[in-house]
């Protein structure tokens, strides 16, 4: 007899599925911001940013991320606000690598999941990959891989940070055989703070989106600008992945204030975070889709 985990299954009915949403931005061509969050006051702004711009918006936590705040505390917090928000908010969990880790996710109540086996060889990558997406299949959850390796990520797995473009012409057969929802593509886009301007290989990006029918995620959104933006939505992405602008925003604003109360640091904080995810949303032309 099946055991159906009824608090499970009921929080991630009252929540959009990132799927559904991704479909949409996929179908009118617009891109989603998907954004991490390790407290309050950053679910806070993205979701009142989300609202003023009645926009739909994806947030989440990461592997990484936990030691800051572990699914017992981050994820009632980001389900009771997504609830109660005025426009679409899926809950997602971004780059995570361990078994382990995704069954936790999952049964905490996220409706998606990433696994990132980019750092394994690919037939390795293949093989996880669909282990991962038959349960969480099973379990009624989404689940997100990366093909090829977008690099600059702190190296949680004690693999190399390794950058490999996203070979088009495997995506065919990745997403068959893994069943994966959504793909994560290495196009010349890097984690964390750029050294150089970034190039995109918008033709790549193209070639990937021919072979493809899921939606297409692009992570290091951060830095990029308004026409790498436009240009990736208009050649098939539909998730951009933002985090170190949402970040360094809040610290500019910490900086720029230095000497104000612990409170005070807190608000400017959260306002500085909320302008940030609002610019993003323009660019990405969500604005007015909730
Ligand atoms: P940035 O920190 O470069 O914006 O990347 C975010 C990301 O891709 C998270 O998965």
């Amino acid at each position: 007899m099946i055991k159906l985990n009824f608090e499970r299954d009921v929080i991630i009915m009252a929540l959009y599925n990132m799927k559904e949403l991704l479909d949409d931005a996929q179908r009118k061509q617009y891109g989603i911001g998907y954004f991490n969050a390790v407290n309050m006051e950053m679910v806070r702004a993205y979701i009142s940013a989300a609202e003023e711009a009645e926009s739909p918006i994806i947030i989440g936590t990461a592997e990484a991320l936990l030691d800051i705040a572990s699914f017992d505390w981050i994820v009632p917090l980001m389900i009771d606000q997504a609830k109660n928000a005025k426009v679409p908010v899926a809950i997602h969990l971004d780059h995570t690598y361990h078994f382990d880790t995704l069954m936790q996710a999952l049964r905490a109540g996220f409706g998606s999941i990433m696994y990132d086996g980019s750092r394994e060889t690919h037939e390795q990558n293949t093989e996880n990959s669909k282990r991962i997406v038959d349960i969480a299949h099973a379990m009624g959850a989404s689940v997100e891989c990366e093909l090829g390796s977008v690099g600059g990520l702190s190296d949680e797995t004690g693999g190399e940070d390794i950058t490999e473009y996203t070979n088009p012409n495997e995506a065919k057969a990745f997403i068959e055989k893994t069943g994966a929802d959504f793909l994560a593509v290495s196009i010349g886009t890097a984690h964390g703070v750029y050294e150089s301007t970034p190039k995109l290989d918008l033709e790549r990006l193209g070639m990937i989106r021919e072979t493809v029918d899921v939606p297409l995620v692009l992570h290091g959104g951060s830095g990029l600008s308004d026409e790498d933006f436009q240009g990736t939505i208009a050649n098939g992405i539909t998730k951009i992945n933002v985090f170190t602008d949402i970040i360094s925003a809040a610290a500019d604003a910490l900086t720029k204030n230095s000497g104000v109360s612990y409170l005070e640091g807190l608000q400017l904080a959260e306002a500085a975070m909320k302008r940030e995810t609002l610019r993003k949303m323009t660019v990405f032309g969500s604005v007015g889709r909730a």
